[in-house]
């Protein structure tokens, strides 16, 4: 019986370990594809409005908040982000980052990304507030 006990703990131990070693991962290991044509390419956050964007990405966006998965701190450390495979975009890490245009944001934002827990949004946000969320993530969290 205390056999067993301290094998749960270890494994309880272990599992810890190995979550958090995921969450701190930088360069993070990148599922989402890149979007097609020229859309990478775009960027209209010049006249977009971060305050709507962050109200969006902390509490508006349907069915769920971006926070609730990316992290209040854009860390990618949200709550049911943890459960994820692969885990979500942590936009704090600039060696990913750096190779994820606004146009790209945009795509993914908008269609979702297929093969991970990235729903599309273009049903519930305009266009423009898409652009507002990808200009609040860009100018708060991306370095
Ligand atoms: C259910 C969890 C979840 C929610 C909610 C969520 N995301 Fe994601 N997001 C993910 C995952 C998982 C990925 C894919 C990570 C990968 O490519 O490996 C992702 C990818 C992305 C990317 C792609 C970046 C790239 O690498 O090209 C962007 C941008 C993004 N999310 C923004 C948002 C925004 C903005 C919201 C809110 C409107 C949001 N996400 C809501 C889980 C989530």
């Amino acid at each position: 019986m205390k056999k067993v006990l301290i094998l749960s703990v270890m494994v309880v131990f272990s599992l810890f370990a190995v979550s958090s070693a995921f969450a701190g991962k930088c360069p993070q290991p990148r599922k989402t594809k890149a979007a097609p044509g020229g859309i990478s390419k775009k960027d209209k956050t010049a006249k977009a409005d971060a305050a709507n964007g962050k109200a969006i990405y902390l509490k508006k966006a349907k069915p769920m908040a971006c926070k609730m998965c990316h992290g209040a701190k854009g860390d990618g450390a949200g709550k049911l982000g943890k459960a994820l495979k692969p885990a979500p975009r942590d936009f704090t890490c600039a060696a990913t980052m750096k190779k994820v245009s606004a146009g790209q944001m945009f795509h993914i934002i908008k269609n979702g990304s297929k093969g991970t827990g990235m729903v599309a949004h273009g049903k519930t946000l305009k266009d423009k507030e898409i652009w507002d969320v990808v200009k609040y993530i860009r100018s708060t969290f991306v370095k």
